[in-house]
């Protein structure tokens, strides 16, 4: 953890690392374990039905971690909403609203520009990451004022980026100094110990956290996970528009041929993204999953707290044969 901006954390992270925040993925549980091990949680806000559903997740959240400090006198790790930031976002204002009164430590915003939030999240204290896929959105994050980018490259889970790490971390090097956190293809500890090498602070880990205990996925994405590799990852705009990392599996299991799909969210899918909305059609996210590069890397269906302990002694073992 090189950044200045991250040292009001002091020795509060176990390993520089984010539980990525996953659509139908990331709950209260999954927060309060992550947290707890010393890694950063971050959920979509889109996850709760409501704005005031949001808040007493947060409130929830909050409760717990406070009983956990009080019990073990160790502070955990810092929690982190993920807010989406596009005007198609009709909650914005509401959920910000929450954010504000909450205080969270970070956020981070995704799709959009961050300009409009910046100010008012600094207000109340908190680091703004903003996740881009792009020079150009890195270069005009940066300029927004954020105090860190999170990068999404090749390979990522979810609405994946294109670039590929290495060459996309060293161009947004040369040009900013300010938080780097690497998203996409983090499928242990060493991986999360070469992204500091390459010169990040954080990393995400999303998919390798599907398969956890605590995680909200269905126990059935969860085995596919485990029984699947990277070369079960298919890489389409057909479920929603954008650049998608999806288990080939799942579409199988759908009923659509994964090697035959209509391009760019033509598929008659069901598109309502209700958490609770329940309908015969699959739907993208809840019966056709997602899955990283990453995928390869998961074993097991751990809990959280067995999860972070391995990748730090995978961490441990890959810095002290390397030291920096
Ligand atoms: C099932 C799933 C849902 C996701 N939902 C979101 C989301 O709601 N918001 C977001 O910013 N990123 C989302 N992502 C992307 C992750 O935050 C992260 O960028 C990605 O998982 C990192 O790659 P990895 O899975 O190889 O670790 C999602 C990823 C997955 C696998």
């Amino acid at each position: 953890m090189t950044s200045d901006r991250l040292q009001r954390f002091g020795d509060r992270l176990a390993l520089p690392l984010i539980a990525a925040p996953m659509f139908l993925v990331s709950g209260v549980e999954l927060m309060v374990a992550a947290c707890r091990s010393g890694v950063i949680g971050s959920f979509p806000t889109a996850n709760c039905r409501s704005t005031d559903q949001l808040d007493e997740w947060l409130t929830t959240i909050e409760t717990r971690l406070c009983q956990h400090e009080a019990q073990t006198g160790r502070k955990a790790a810092p929690l982190c909403p993920n807010l989406i930031v596009h005007r198609s976002n009709a909650r914005l204002e509401q959920d910000l609203a929450v954010l504000l009164r909450h205080r969270p430590e970070i956020v981070i915003t995704s799709v959009g520009s961050p300009a409009p939030v910046v100010k008012p999240l600094h207000d109340a204290g908190a680091l703004v990451l903003a996740d881009v896929a792009s020079i150009r959105h890195a270069e005009r994050a940066a300029e927004a004022g954020v105090d860190g980018l999170v990068l999404l490259t090749a390979g990522a889970g979810g609405q994946t980026g294109w670039l590929n790490p290495f060459a996309f971390v060293r161009a947004v090097r040369a040009f900013y100094d300010g938080v780097i956190v690497l998203a996409g293809g983090i499928s242990d500890g060493r991986a999360l110990y070469a992204a500091e090498v390459l010169g990040c602070d954080l990393a995400y880990m999303g998919t390798k956290f599907i398969a956890t205990r605590e995680s909200m996925a269905d126990d059935r994405h969860k085995r596919m996970l485990v029984d699947s590799s990277a070369d079960d990852i298919l890489l389409t705009t057909a479920f929603t528009g954008l650049q998608t990392s999806m288990l080939r599996p799942s579409i199988v299991a759908a009923g659509l041929d994964p090697d035959d799909l209509p391009a760019r969210g033509a598929i008659d899918i069901a598109r309502d993204i209700d958490v609770g909305a329940r309908e015969s059609r699959p739907k993208r996210w809840r019966d056709i999953w997602s899955g990283g590069h990453s995928t390869s890397g998961v074993t097991d269906v751990l809990g959280v707290d067995d999860l972070v302990a391995r990748t730090a002694a995978e961490y441990r073992e890959a810095r002290a044969h390397d030291p920096p």
